[in-house]
């Protein structure tokens, strides 16, 4: 007998795998696997009734643990695509992960997925899936599906499927993000109204303080109480959610190639990115900041493409880990008008003096002001000596220079060589 393990939503495209894969791809057997990142409760009883209605064996696996612990690593790394701080796009190898587990451990022969071939996500699950001598089957794609056919086929054969495939924006939830696409959101110029957000609120105009305490980079207390990963996800998403925190609407550039209109909501995420930089900014020398800042967007890449496991993102991480030994302390955040902003910091690692940087203050230890008089001397100075040779040059060729330096009349001499 064989079998296949389908990524099971209990959605339109996941329930119309469950017969194609027995009718067109000759399986005796398929099992649905749905795995728990954070999704809303609705949608694994959605995922359950279906799998019962289709007669479908169905498995549950429970990975927000591991998936909160990927995320807290993307906060180390400030990661953010586009904005946009990898919710969906982290998710999908812990996803394809556990599928592959499940797959193993109950005899399959082929994984199955029902992602189109439009999106990133079919991309970050073959990646896992195709590490396995496993067959990776996506009929959506390899058999051009649309939604109308679906739809049309569900009918015929007497699918679950209530209200013809659910709302009409296509959605995708876990602790880190959620986001909507699809219907009239695909007019770049359409201005949604607040119907498309569940997690945040409209800003009101009200504010409030969140104490953030830091470790290693990672974040481990609000407002000075332990809390473990995901409890602290989700414990951030409903408080910064409540004033409008981590809202972003943006054209994607997809792996493909495609433009994408995306919109997301995160409120977690953004605090926790805006804490993290604000504790790095202090602790962290200026150096540090700007090479890091090269090295949170490679990270931040590699998780847009699903390849957290690449050797590359260890060696990143081994620059990461270096720096965040430092990034220890307490972050104090404002929610206000929609956003996180870091009012306070505070770190015994701090690469700051008080007396140094104080107006308030003379000498400090063998500084004094008198003795940036040299360094303000040289600064600027090859700058001047070019300056003065770009003049004579063109008192030379008899042009004239407005104050700023830049010819007075534009361009007198095109092939400029005399
Ligand atoms: N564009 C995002 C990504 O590729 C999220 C896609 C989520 N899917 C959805 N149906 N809203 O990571």
């Amino acid at each position: 007998m064989t079998r296949v393990a389908l990524a099971f939503s209990g959605g339109l495209d996941t329930t119309v795998c469950v017969p194609l894969l027995e009718e067109e791809y000759g399986y005796d057997d398929v099992i649905g696997v749905t795995v728990d990142v954070g999704q809303p409760a609705e949608e694994f009883a959605e995922a359950k009734e279906t799998a019962d209605a289709l007669g479908l064996e169905h498995h549950v696996v429970d990975a927000k643990a591991e998936f909160a612990e990927l995320c807290l690593e993307s906060v180390r790394a400030n990661a953010s695509y586009q904005g946009y701080p990898l919710g969906t796009a982290l998710a999908r190898p812990v996803i394809a992960t556990a599928i592959l587990e499940v797959a193993e451990a109950e005899g399959c022969t082929g994984l199955a997925h029902g992602c189109t071939g439009k999106g990133n996500d079919q991309l970050r699950f073959e990646a896992i899936w195709r590490d396995s001598d496993m067959e990776v089957i996506a009929p959506v794609r390899e058999l051009g599906l649309t939604r109308e056919w679906e739809n049309e086929y569900a009918e015929t054969k007497g699918l679950p499927v209530e209200g013809g495939g659910g709302g009409k924006w296509s959605i995708d939830t876990n602790l880190w993000s959620r986001s909507v696409e699809g219907s009239e959101l695909e007019d770049p110029s359409y201005v949604p109204g607040e119907e498309i957000y569940e997690w945040t609120r409209a800003p009101t105009g009200e504010t409030e303080e969140v104490e953030i305490t830091f470790e290693d980079g990672y974040p481990v207390a609000v407002d000075g109480e332990p809390m473990e990963p995901v409890a602290l996800i989700e414990h951030l998403n409903e408080r910064a959610g409540a004033y409008g925190v981590g809202r972003t609407d943006s054209m994607e550039d997809r792996m493909l190639g495609l433009k994408v209109r995306e919109n997301y909501e995160h409120p977690a995420a953004t605090t926790l990115l805006s804490a993290h930089e604000a504790l790095e900014s202090l602790v962290l020398t200026q150096e540090e900041r700007e090479f890091k800042e090269l090295i949170d967007a490679r990270w931040a890449k590699k998780g847009y493409e699903g390849l957290v496991d690449a050797p590359l993102v260890s060696a990143l991480e081994g620059f990461i880990a270096e720096t965040q030994n430092r990034v220890t302390g307490t972050v104090t955040v404002r929610f206000e008008g929609g956003q996180a902003r870091a009012v306070g910091r505070d770190s015994e690692y701090a690469a700051y003096s008080a007396s140094h940087a104080s107006f308030d203050t003379e000498t400090v230890g063998k500084i004094s002001q008198e003795d940036a008089t040299g360094v303000a001397k040289y600064h600027g100075f090859q700058r001047r000596l070019a300056n003065e040779s770009i003049a004579r040059l063109a008192a030379d060729d008899g042009i004239e220079l407005t104050p700023d330096g830049g010819p007075a009349t534009g361009g007198a001499d095109a092939d400029g060589d005399d």
